[in-house]
């Protein structure tokens, strides 16, 4: 299968889990590419002006993976102006995780997930895959990182 990892990561965790699922992935049998999503104006706080740096294509993929941090509570503005910005999803295997600070999945993560949802849904696409990482206890990160790996890994067979 050939699978597109898309993330945004301001401080590296987000980076870090997704490159964690591309080695499992590999690993697995799949050709795997990993995307970073940036934004030339990342901190706009008006998702309609975010601008994203050399967008990565999403065609060619049988499989895609959207990954972004949790910020103020909602789906990092990069990652939500990203996922506004693409063709249709029709047909196409898809996954969804976010990491965040905080160490309950409702203190943010899961608000994420379901805006992450929305929008791949407008475009016609439906997450069968998901995962929130709580990033501040490191036994329970691990645990979560690895639960949100298989999960994933698990739809791509
Ligand atoms: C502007 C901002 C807002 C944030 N808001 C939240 C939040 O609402 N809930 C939470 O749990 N963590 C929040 N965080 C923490 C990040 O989600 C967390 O550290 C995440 O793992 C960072 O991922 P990254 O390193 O891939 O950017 C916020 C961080 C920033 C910088």
């Amino acid at each position: 299968m050939n699978i597109g990892i898309f993330v945004n990561s301001k401080t590296g965790n987000t980076l870090s889990v997704a490159e964690k699922l591309r080695d499992k992935l590999v690993s697995i049998g799949h050709n795997v590419a990993l995307e970073k999503i940036v934004a030339s104006n990342d901190g706009e706080m008006n998702i309609e002006k975010i601008v994203i740096s050399n967008p990565p294509s999403t065609q060619g993929y049988d499989m895609l993976v959207f990954a972004a941090p949790v910020n103020g509570f909602r789906l990092a503005f990069v990652m939500q102006a990203f996922l506004r910005s693409l063709p249709s999803l029709e047909g196409k295997l898809l996954a969804g995780f976010v990491t965040e600070a905080f160490p309950f999945p409702w203190m943010g993560g899961n608000q994420s997930l379901k805006g992450m949802e929305k929008l791949v849904q407008a475009k016609g696409g439906t997450l069968s895959a998901t995962g929130v990482v709580n990033w501040r206890s490191p036994d329970k990160r691990d645990v979560l990182i690895t639960q949100t790996i298989e999960k994933i890994a698990a739809i791509s067979r």
